[in-house]
């Protein structure tokens, strides 16, 4: 299982690479780390466990972020109430986002990432709704529409297939100023 000493932080070049494509059949090793990193996410969103491991809780995990430059990342967001099913959960394998909308969405907090240990504050502008595609791990393509924080999630996941980091987008002059339509997400 991967630990906080596994995840790669800020200022190693895998993060700032971009990905590679992923062919299927998924080697072994690849089932191996979509499972594990959907693992950590599950034990990170578990309070007790996310203490005793000293873990980051987090709704997504890419593949560079264990140092693999692969088009891969587990995307795990819960439902407000525990009980209902998550708004999203899959390992999402070389996705693409199709369309956008024009309306901005973007988190009243900002945003964090466990690659990067300190807070970066300010408004991180993203689209309020995609429609995204990607295989899941038996190489099924789907085709999804996700608005607000799932897809902000998904957005913030996908940038580091692409070596983005969610500051990158954080405006230096201004980082608490959004477009008058943004939709605040908190
Ligand atoms: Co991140």
């Amino acid at each position: 299982m991967y630990l906080m000493k596994d995840i790669t932080r800020d200022g190693n070049p895998v993060l700032r690479k971009r990905a590679a494509k992923v062919s299927f059949p998924l080697s072994d090793e690849d089932q191996k780390l979509a499972k594990e990193m959907m693992k950590y996410l599950e034990v990170s969103q578990d309070p007790e466990l996310c203490e005793k491991y000293k873990l980051r809780a987090g709704v997504g995990l890419a593949a560079p972020q264990v140092g693999v430059s692969k088009q891969m990342a587990a995307v795990l967001v819960p439902a407000p109430d525990e009980n209902d099913e998550p708004l999203f959960k899959d390992v999402i394998i070389n996705p693409v986002i199709v369309s956008e909308s024009v309306q901005y969405g973007a988190l009243t907090e900002g945003e964090g990432c466990l690659s990067v240990d300190k807070d970066v504050p300010g408004y991180v502008p993203r689209h309020d709704r995609i429609t995204l595609r990607y295989q899941d791990v038996n190489g099924e393509t789907h085709k999804v529409r996700l608005k607000h924080y799932p897809a902000i999630v998904c957005q913030h996941e996908i940038d580091h297939l692409h070596g983005v980091l969610f500051y990158d987008h954080i405006s230096k002059d201004d980082p608490f100023t959004a477009p008058d339509d943004t939709v605040m997400i908190s």
